[in-house]
């Protein structure tokens, strides 16, 4: 894993921004994994501003989200199909047609799960994941207990994710319970993946997913076992990690030829 720490929540989503500009120069066909939630809110501001003032384009990029509410209509402004459209699509050239989220209203859940696998697959994979974290260590909606090699399939949210999640709701009642949501194994099969996190209330869950033991009860430990995994943390969400000091120095003392950062502007 790769470990980057950077002073503050702006910084750190310019870095990702950086991550993720680099990758799509590279490949302007990337296949994007998103992710929802307040952690890349900054990430999606920055990646909109580069296309707006510097031309970053994402007129070849498909992108598949982790995952949706069950029962919310798609229109509802807390779903995440009205999420990603407000907070990022809406502002780059992604041709709707390329931008996929579960349909949280199918009639066949089941099988609008497998149909999530099929498209992924179809695309030819997820070039680049972007996840956050959750307080409890889960990625999409991955709860603690979630088997290590899970598919996409229907969840329910624990009474931790359901309190955090209640300030977008305006209340813990008005937070559906079910989500459909790709698993860790479909997150595990991506060529690289980004995980950001920010804030003290998060610093437990990224010590625990980096230097704990692998485990379901915190999904997010699986990336211990991905070959090319890059955690940007702020200050405050690094504050619990044993060895931060080492992955500073592994991240300063990088090669050239290695790095993806841009230089300070
Ligand atoms: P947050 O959620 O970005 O709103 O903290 C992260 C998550 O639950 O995965």
């Amino acid at each position: 894993m790769e470990i980057v720490i950077k002073p503050d929540y702006d910084a750190m989503s310019r870095c990702a921004a950086d991550f993720v500009e680099t990758s799509l120069r590279r490949k302007p066909d990337l296949v994007i994994g998103l992710a929802t939630g307040s952690t890349p809110l900054g990430l999606y501001r920055e990646l909109a501003r580069r296309h707006r003032e510097e031309g970053l384009s994402f007129a070849h990029a498909t992108t598949f989200n982790l995952d949706e509410y069950i029962g919310l209509p798609a229109d509802h402004p807390q779903s995440y199909h009205s999420f990603m459209r407000e907070s990022f699509f809406r502002h780059v050239d992604l041709d709707a047609s390329r931008t996929h989220l579960p349909d949280g209203n199918a009639a066949d859940i089941a099988a609008e799960c497998a149909a999530y696998e099929a498209a992924i697959r179809a695309a030819g994979g997820i070039d680049l994941q972007v996840l956050g974290i959750g307080n409890d260590g889960h990625i999409g909606f991955n709860e603690p207990s979630s088997s290590l090699r899970s598919r996409t399939r229907i969840k329910t949210l624990t009474e931790q994710t359901v309190r955090a999640n209640a300030r977008f709701f305006g209340g813990a009642d008005k937070v559906p319970h079910h989500a459909i949501t790709v698993g860790v194994g479909t997150i595990f099969e991506a060529r690289q993946c980004l995980l950001l996190a920010s804030g003290p209330d998060k610093a437990a869950a990224v010590a625990a997913a980096v230097e704990g033991p692998l485990t379901a009860m915190c999904p997010a430990s699986a990336l211990q076992f991905h070959d090319a995994c890059t955690l940007i943390l702020d200050e405050t969400a690094a504050v619990g990690l044993k060895r931060g000091r080492y992955y500073r120095y592994v991240y300063d003392t990088k090669p050239a030829w290695q790095q993806w950062e841009k230089p300070a502007r």
